[in-house]
């Protein structure tokens, strides 16, 4: 049989993985797809440099529109990235009757809905395994091996740029700062490393989990996100003499009234597996009724390792093209007209629970005001932590006119909902004896 012929948006760190991984292993890849999958056709803005990487075989074209126009081609994989011209491309394809890979979580985030409608209405498949956790396939884990269960969570270490900043600032005992800058000096960082830093790019990961997992739409907009620029190597050290370790986490939680969707730094036991996962290494821990607790830990980024997962779906879709459209497996998991109506919560009616560090004055009674604030807001506490009188002695701050000692406080608190715990922080901010604004940062047990 001939060939499936494939089409190349964007030939970059990804495209030309996925260039060189189908021609070394051809012969494995047709053994496993029942025919040959070749890239035939490649768009990209700098055709001299395309053209080398692909050699004279292939046709290298500027117009992404010429790809999607051949009738020859088959599927076309989008690796422009963005929320623009993507989308407008991948609408196109999916007109022009084409099966689409991408690996753009942005895209299918914010505008995932209109393009599976667009797609099954067309009766073409839009497959997207690389676009989380790049080389792990959590998506196939999560659509087919797991469609047993009642899926209850999933927290992912979703970001290898954040997870290697936060490794670093561990190690070296650093701040975010100095961390973000030897990041950026090694390559780890982009230039403008704002989606990785403020925790967009693992929502965008985290949203499409949580429709899967769930068989929710996607709701990007309904996601909380917070990053990690505010943390300090002080929290990274007291979490870790608390037996905590501080991740970038993704999080979806299926609960009675609605799912949780969040981003956020987050404090986990040290022991649980996925607290050990340095550097720009990705994990996701998924929480399934039938099986439990399963873990999945690789690249989450990549030329090759992505390129793994876009092969993946070249493959899916080289052996199900022929088959009835409504035999495929959904885009989303679930049958598109058997999807739930269960909304995200807002953040205030999330449950969790908190690590508060609280730079007070050192005086009798201060801490007795701040548990008691707690008590009053049916706030448990799990752990206190003071720091020696010894650490603390050289330093001390303007309280009206006098200077008095000051120290740090931090405390671990059992669950409690979110907007409760932000009534009390406000009033333990409004203390006089507390100098600095409250630290607050989330804690999951993942038990
Ligand atoms: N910028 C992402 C990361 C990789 O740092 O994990 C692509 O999703």
């Amino acid at each position: 049989m001939k060939p499936i012929q494939v089409g190349l948006l964007g030939i970059g760190v990804v495209g030309s993985g996925t260039f060189n991984v189908l021609l070394r292993n051809q012969e494995e890849i047709k053994r496993r797809a029942g025919r040959g999958i070749q890239i035939t056709m490649v768009a990209d803005l700098n055709v001299a440099r395309a053209q080398e990487l692909v050699g004279p075989g292939v046709t290298v074209v500027n117009d992404a529109r010429a790809v999607i126009a051949n009738p020859d081609i088959d599927i076309v994989i989008e690796l422009i990235g963005g929320y623009g011209i993507a989308k407008t491309l991948v609408l196109e394809a999916i007109a022009a009757g084409k099966h689409v890979v991408t690996a753009n979580k942005a895209l299918l985030a914010v505008h995932g809905t209109e393009i599976f409608a667009a797609a099954s209405a067309r009766g073409v498949m839009v497959a997207f395994e690389a676009a989380v956790a790049g080389g792990i396939p959590i998506i196939k884990a999560l659509r087919e091996g797991l469609t047993a269960n009642r899926i209850q969570w999933i927290a992912g270490i979703i970001n290898g740029t954040t997870n290697f900043i936060l490794s670093e600032m561990r190690d070296k005992g650093l701040d975010f700062g100095m961390v973000l800058k030897e990041a950026q000096a090694l390559g780890y960082a982009e230039a403008d490393p704002t989606f990785d830093i403020e925790g967009i790019d693992a929502a965008h990961k985290a949203t499409i989990m949580s429709a899967i997992a769930f068989g929710i739409p996607v709701q990007f907009d309904k996601a909380y996100i917070e990053g990690i620029t505010k943390l300090g190597a002080a929290d990274i050290k007291y979490a870790e003499q608390l037996g905590y370790r501080i991740k970038l986490l993704g999080i979806t939680k299926r609960t009675p009234t609605g799912i949780e969707l969040r981003v956020h730094p987050c404090l986990i036991p040290a022991k649980r597996l996925i607290a050990n996962v340095e550097g720009a290494m990705n994990a996701v821990v998924v929480q399934g009724d039938a099986v439990g607790t399963t873990l999945y830990y690789g690249k989450g980024a990549g030329s090759e390792p992505t390129a793994s997962a876009v092969i993946a779906d070249l493959v899916d879709i080289t052996r199900l093209h022929t088959a009835d459209a409504a035999q495929r497996v959904p885009h989303l998991a679930f049958q598109p007209n058997a999807m739930s109506d269960l909304p995200v919560l807002p953040m205030g009616e999330v449950v969790t629970s908190y690590y508060l560090r609280l730079r007070v004055a050192d005086e009798t009674g201060v801490l007795a005001k701040v548990t008691g604030i707690l008590a009053e807001a049916g706030i448990s506490i799990d752990a206190v932590l003071q720091r020696e009188a010894d650490e603390i002695k050289s330093e001390t701050a303007a309280v009206g006119q006098a200077q008095v000692a000051q120290t740090d406080v931090i405390i671990l608190t059992h669950d409690c909902v979110e907007a409760r715990m932000n009534a009390a922080i406000a009033q333990m901010q409004a203390l006089p004896t507390v100098l600095e604004p409250i630290t607050r940062i989330r804690k999951e047990e993942l038990a």
